[in-house]
C-alpha cells in the first residue's frame, strides 16, 4: 500500500494530494479487502527507520531478532521488555507514515491475559508503538482478546514461532500435511479473538494461500509464498547485513555488509598511510 497505490485505489481513503497519513489499522483492512500488498520490515534503531519510513515500507516491527541482530544472543529467548522498550521508542520517534509494531518478548505474555494486557499497556505507554505482536495461535487467543479488549491493536504471529524453537524441534517448516489444518485454526482463533493482521511465518505457500483465503483480516508472509496479503522480512537479511545463513525465502536486495567493510577497510588504510585527515577535514 505505497503511496503510489494509494494514488491509484486510495486504501486510506482520503486525499491523495496531501502527503503522507499515518498507517492505520483500518489500513491494512482496506489493502485487504482492495487487493493492494501490505509491506513490512524490521527496524530497531532510528536511522534505518527514517530510510524505511521514507520508501513508504508500510509498518515497522520492532521484533524481538533484535537478539540475533543486534544484541549478540544465539535465539530470541532471552530478549525482555527493558531492552526491546528504547529500540521500540526509537523507532516510533523517527516515522511520519509507517505504522510501528512493538514484538513481546519471550516470558512476557505467556503467563496469562492479565501479564500479557501488563506487558502491552508498558509498550503502549514507553515507547509510542501503535499496536504490539505476539506468538502463538489457539494458546495465545485468550491473551491476544484481552489485550484487544483494553483497546490496543494485536498483530498476531503463527506458523514457525521462534520463541519456541526449542519446542518445535528447530527452525522448522509449519503447517504441512496434517499441520495445515492446525495452522488454520491457529488463524481463525486469532482472528476470532481480534487481532487486525496475523503474521505466518515459515509455512508452505499452498497452506498460507488456503489460509488468507478463508481469513477476512490480512495475512503478512515471512517465509509463506505470494498468496498472502502482504511481506515482511528481517532488515538484517534483505540487505546482506549478516554473515551468518539467511534463509532461503530471503531476497537479498543489497550487500550492506560488502559496502561497510569496504568502507572501514578504505578508512583504516587512510589513517595508516596518513591520508586522512587531509587539510580539508582540519580546523585552522
Ligand atoms: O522478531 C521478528 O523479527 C519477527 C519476525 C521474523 C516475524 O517476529
Amino acid at each position: 500500500m505505497s503511496d503510489h497505490a494509494a494514488e491509484v485505489v486510495n486504501p486510506y481513503g482520503g486525499s491523495s494530494t496531501t502527503g503522507p497519513k499515518r498507517v492505520r489499522t483500518r489500513h491494512f483492512q482496506n489493502a485487504k479487502d482492495q487487493g493492494i500488498k501490505i509491506t513490512g520490515l524490521t527496524s530497531y534503531d532510528q536511522l534505518t527507520a527514517r530510510i524505511f519510513d521514507e520508501a513508504g515500507i508500510d509498518f515497522l516491527l520492532v521484533g524481538d531478532s533484535a537478539g540475533n541482530n543486534v544484541l549478540g544472543y544465539d535465539t530470541t529467548l532471552p530478549v525482555t521488555v527493558d531492552e526491546l522498550i528504547p529500540m521500540t521508542r526509537a523507532v516510533a520517534r523517527a516515522v511520519r507514515r509507517a505504522f510501528v509494531v512493538a514484538d513481546l518478548p519471550f516470558g512476557s505474555y505467556e503467563v496469562g491475559p492479565e501479564d500479557a494486557l501488563h506487558t502491552a499497556i508498558r509498550f503502549m505507554k514507553e515507547t509510542g508503538a501503535h499496536a504490539v505482536k505476539l506468538e502463538g495461535g489457539e494458546r495465545s487467543a485468550q491473551q491476544i482478546r484481552r489485550i484487544v479488549q483494553a483497546g490496543i491493536p494485536v498483530m498476531a504471529h503463527i506458523g514457525f514461532t521462534p520463541q519456541s524453537e526449542h519446542g518445535l524441534g528447530g527452525h522448522m517448516i509449519q503447517g504441512r500435511g496434517a499441520g495445515a489444518e492446525q495452522l488454520l485454526r491457529d488463524a481463525l482463533a486469532v482472528q476470532d479473538a481480534g487481532a487486525f493482521a496475523v503474521v505466518l511465518e515459515m509455512v508452505p505457500a499452498t497452506s498460507a494461500a488456503a489460509v488468507t483465503a478463508k481469513l477476512s483480516i490480512p495475512t503478512i508472509g515471512v517465509g509463506a509464498g505470494p498468496d498472502v496479503d502482504g511481506q515482511l522480512l528481517v532488515w538484517t537479511d534483505f540487505a546482506g547485513m549478516s554473515d551468518g545463513r539467511v534463509p532461503k525465502f530471503v531476497r537479498q536486495y543489497a550487500n550492506v555488509r560488502q559496502v561497510l567493510l569496504d568502507a572501514v577497510t578504505e578508512f583504516r588504510d587512510d589513517v595508516d598511510a596518513g591520508a586522512y585527515p587531509a587539510p580539508e577535514h582540519s580546523y585552522e
